[in-house]
């Protein structure tokens, strides 16, 4: 059995307001009826997945397991972190964690805010990568690239990922690139997108997180073996965990090991980042809008409008390329191109609290 390790401790910034610090993107109801912490726990439950590993902050406890519970997820177990370190630290705190319980298992590390419409061919792909991890690979799973994004990784393939019967390995994993970098992997072709959703052992990550970033396992691991019970719920001992560095599971271990693997993922992803994400995968009317709860466009094009709250009657009216999201107490009126500045308002505005 594989233990779905599910990473929920982003706060989601890109998509105020409807995300908040105290109610961040993956557990709200993005595009259809369940939130993508929901989904993704259910992406990876049934007869092949043990119960899952949630990693979340303190705010975020009760809404993981009320929302899991929801799902009839009724045993996980939710570790919280004290404070966010990113995904190596989290990553690593339930590899010892699991260590300890189930030391020849697998696990399946899965971000909550992402969309995989087609769970079927998802399990299609880990079945394809379980061989590999069980000889010690680090599994990833890539996505044939559409233009040159600089928030992914990406992986360089050593084949063509149309005659692999099987995960190929990989030559290289380059996190974040620039723009111009970006580009030039796009057009050799030879790349795929990192999706973010990796499958290893418990021994196979632990020892490359002993080979690349020996120092982050002992921080770590002082602060997991003294990790107390709160009601249901484990907390990880926020003293030591102060000692830990901040930096990603990308960084720290998929750039510089050498036995990685990628199941090239045909099946359907996104990254729900930005409300262009968001808007790209809500569906459009004839004129290109995306328009959600109560809202109605009235001879609007490419624009967004949401109304988060019933309570609000949001019109557009001759919009252009505009984005509106209206929740109870905060509205964001924005051009369509600065959906990535909208982190920056949301650090502007923290400034003035
Ligand atoms: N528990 C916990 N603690 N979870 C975290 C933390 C943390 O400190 N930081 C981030 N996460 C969660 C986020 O909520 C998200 O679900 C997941 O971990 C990935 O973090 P992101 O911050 O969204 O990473 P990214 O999108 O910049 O980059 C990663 O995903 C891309 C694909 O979406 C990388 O793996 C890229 O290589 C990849 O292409
Ligand atoms: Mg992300």
């Amino acid at each position: 059995q594989i233990t779905p390790v599910l990473l929920a401790g982003g706060s989601g910034t890109r998509l105020w307001p409807l995300s908040r610090k105290s109610y961040p993107k993956q557990f709200t109801k993005l595009v259809g009826d369940q939130s993508l912490f929901q989904a993704s726990a259910c992406r990876l439950s049934g007869p092949d997945y043990a119960e899952p590993v949630v990693i979340t902050g303190s705010d975020f406890r009760f809404i993981a397991t009320e929302q899991l519970r929801a799902e009839g997820i009724e045993n996980g177990t939710v570790l919280i972190e004290p404070e966010g370190r990113n995904t190596a630290p989290a990553v690593l705190a339930a590899a010892l964690w699991l260590e300890a319980r189930d030391p020849d298992g697998l696990m399946l590390v899965a971000p909550s805010d992402h969309i995989i419409p087609s769970s079927a061919e998802f399990a299609a792909a880990v079945q394809m990568g379980k061989d590999a991890a069980i000889d010690g690979n680090l599994v990833t799973f890539g996505i044939a690239p559409n233009r040159p994004e600089t928030a992914y990784g990406y992986l360089e393939l050593t084949a063509d990922p149309s005659e692999a019967k099987g995960p190929i390995p990989l030559a290289r994993f380059v996190e974040k690139p620039d723009r111009e970098t970006a580009q030039a992997m796009l057009d050799s072709g030879n790349y795929l997108w990192n999706g973010g959703i990796f499958l290893f052992s418990v021994k196979g990550i632990l020892d490359a997180f002993h080979t690349h970033a020996p120092q982050l396992v002992d921080q770590v691991r002082t602060a997991v073996e003294k990790t107390q019970p709160d009601l249901d719920f484990f907390r990880i001992d926020p003293e030591a965990w102060k000692a830990v560095e901040d930096i990603s599971i990308d960084y720290a271990v998929m750039e510089k090991a050498d036995n990685l693997v990628v199941v090239p993922f045909n099946g359907g992803w996104s990254d729900l980042g930005d409300w262009d994400s968001v808007s790209r995968e809500m569906g459009s009317d004839g004129d290109g809008n995306a328009v959600h709860g109560s809202a109605t466009a009235v001879d609007c094009a490419n624009s967004l409008l949401r109304a988060e709250d019933d309570g609000v009657e949001l019109v557009g009216l001759g919009l252009k390329d505009v984005m509106v999201v209206s929740t109870r107490d905060a509205v964001l009126v924005a051009d369509k191109s600065r959906a990535q500045d909208v982190k920056k308002v949301v650090d502007q505005l923290k400034q003035k609290d």
